[in-house]
């Protein structure tokens, strides 16, 4: 006999097939002559119902056991269901029970829980309907970025998470000690050196593997990086967290039209994939979630990005027909109240804003030919705002080390970043994708806390 996943049985499972299935209890009904139970076994949002007679063996020690949470294995033989809801149900020969669960203290009981009370229950909140959605759309996304750029002969390159660069600029850096504080006499602590806090030097958690994408694209043409990042900002919005994936593409002999065109058709790409994947999961968000997920899918997938310059939206944003909070004036970082109103109420699809000031852009963007703004581009989405950022990357080594003095950056920690200028330098171009963002944008999710397993934020970081 075989052990099956729910999914597949409930897809193309057969009567007088005769199947294992393991997984967690999610309901039972107990009537006079069989209990009826729900399982699940996290490969699918629906439920297997199994139905088991009163004559199986061990029938009444092992009822007593079968609560909500509860562990099983079934072996049985599928049958064509009588009753409504499902087409196939599972008769069971023996129920095995591995391990059951309290009915009194198991705190997922058959209701509603709202997402704030699942985050007090990190370990446990993945056996719920939402969570076992997110986690597999999760999963589809993570595969689609791979089969994306392996099938454009794009390198997966590893770069690391310890490093000695701030690659934004943006000071929200964790630094990464070997000292143990612990073993520290308090009196002494303060003559702790934090510049050389890692075996003598001076290193942090990495905010974003680009500088070292572009090491490896200045080989191999074009890689991506996808791995973690981290950032030490104290924002408690709904879309930061302090730990979060990024997928980095790097191309050498690449602009910034380029650039663009390749956000635009992997994002077309990723969501054509999840659509195609994971439908039950996907229609289970437009019901539950957000009424509009399935129609904002098919209208990236089938419609053309927006495209402006920055000049062109502080002029949107000037003429619109609204208070902001924040005023609005050329040489603004755009807000998000500001990129969700281009994206959500004028254009109602993702954009595209390019060329920013200088002033407010990190040092590595390539400076335009009018000295005041410089090749980025940031793709932003109806609900999320900004999902994706990048730039054209300045590749010539006087404009380069101009851009570095003029921003007070160290240019000794940079030697390297700068050699690849002084040795077979390429026009080159590239983004970050926030991976939890377009899980969200995916899925209608309303917090970034909940499309992440374990979420880090500056309130958050149970275990
Ligand atoms: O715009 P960012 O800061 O760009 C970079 O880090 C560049 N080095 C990327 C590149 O060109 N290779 O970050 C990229 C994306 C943002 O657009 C956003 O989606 C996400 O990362 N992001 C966050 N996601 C969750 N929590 C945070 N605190 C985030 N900060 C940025
Ligand atoms: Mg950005």
């Amino acid at each position: 006999m075989q052990t099956k996943r729910i999914r597949d049985i409930l897809r193309h499972g057969q009567p007088d097939e005769t199947i294992i299935i393991q997984g967690w209890v999610r309901t039972t009904r107990q009537l006079k002559e069989f209990t009826f139970m729900e399982v699940n076994d996290g490969s699918s949002m629906g439920n297997l119902q199994v139905v088991i007679d009163v004559n199986i063996p061990n029938y009444n020690n092992v009822i007593k056991t079968l609560n909500t949470g509860s562990s099983v294995e079934v072996s049985g033989i599928l049958v064509t269901s009588l009753g409504k809801g499902q087409r196939i149900e599972l008769k069971a020969s023996s129920v095995q029970v591995y391990g059951d669960a309290n009915p009194e203290t198991y705190p997922l009981q058959k209701k509603r829980h709202s997402f704030e009370f699942l985050r007090t229950i990190g370990h446990l909140r993945s056996r719920t309907n939402t969570m076992g959605a997110v986690m597999r759309v999760r999963n589809a996304c993570a595969t689609a970025i791979h089969n994306f750029f392996q099938e454009r002969d794009f390198l997966w390159v590893h770069t690391p998470i310890i490093t000695a660069s701030d690659c934004e600029g943006a000071g929200e850096l964790f630094t990464v000690t070997n000292f143990d504080l612990n073993k520290i006499p308090r009196n002494k602590q303060q003559e702790i050196d934090f510049d050389k806090d890692f075996f003598g030097k001076r290193a942090y958690l990495t905010v974003s593997g680009q500088l070292e994408a572009e090491v490896m694209a200045m080989a191999f043409q074009n890689v991506y990086t996808f791995g973690p990042t981290f950032r030490a900002e104290n924002s408690n919005t709904s879309r930061h967290l302090a730990e979060f994936w990024m997928v980095e593409p790097e191309m050498a002999f690449c602009d910034l039209q380029g650039d663009q065109d390749l956000a635009e058709e992997f994002l077309k790409y990723i969501f054509k994939y999840v659509l195609e994947t994971c439908p039950e999961d996907m229609e289970f968000f437009n019901e539950r979630i957000d009424k509009s997920v399935l129609e904002t899918a098919n209208n990236i997938i089938n419609n053309e990005f927006e495209r402006i310059t920055y000049t062109e939206a502080v002029k949107l944003l000037e003429k619109a027909d609204k208070q902001f909070e924040y005023a609005v004036e050329w040489g603004i970082d755009l807000q998000s109240e500001h990129e969700r109103y281009l994206a959500e109420e004028l254009f109602k699809k993702p954009l595209i804003v390019t060329n920013y000031p200088a002033a407010i852009k990190a040092f590595y963007m390539r400076l335009n030919e009018d000295q005041k703004t410089v090749a980025a581009m940031d793709v932003l989405a109806p609900k999320i705002g900004e999902i994706i950022g990048g730039s054209q990357r300045e590749e010539r080594l006087d404009v380069l080390e101009r851009r570095i003095a003029q921003m007070g950056i160290i240019s000794d920690d940079l030697w390297w970043y700068l050699d690849l200028r002084r040795y077979g330098t390429v026009p080159h171009a590239g983004f970050g994708l926030g991976f939890e963002r377009l899980v969200q944008f995916m899925t209608g999710m309303g917090n970034i806390r909940d499309v992440i397993p374990f979420p880090r934020t500056p309130l958050s970081a149970e275990f």
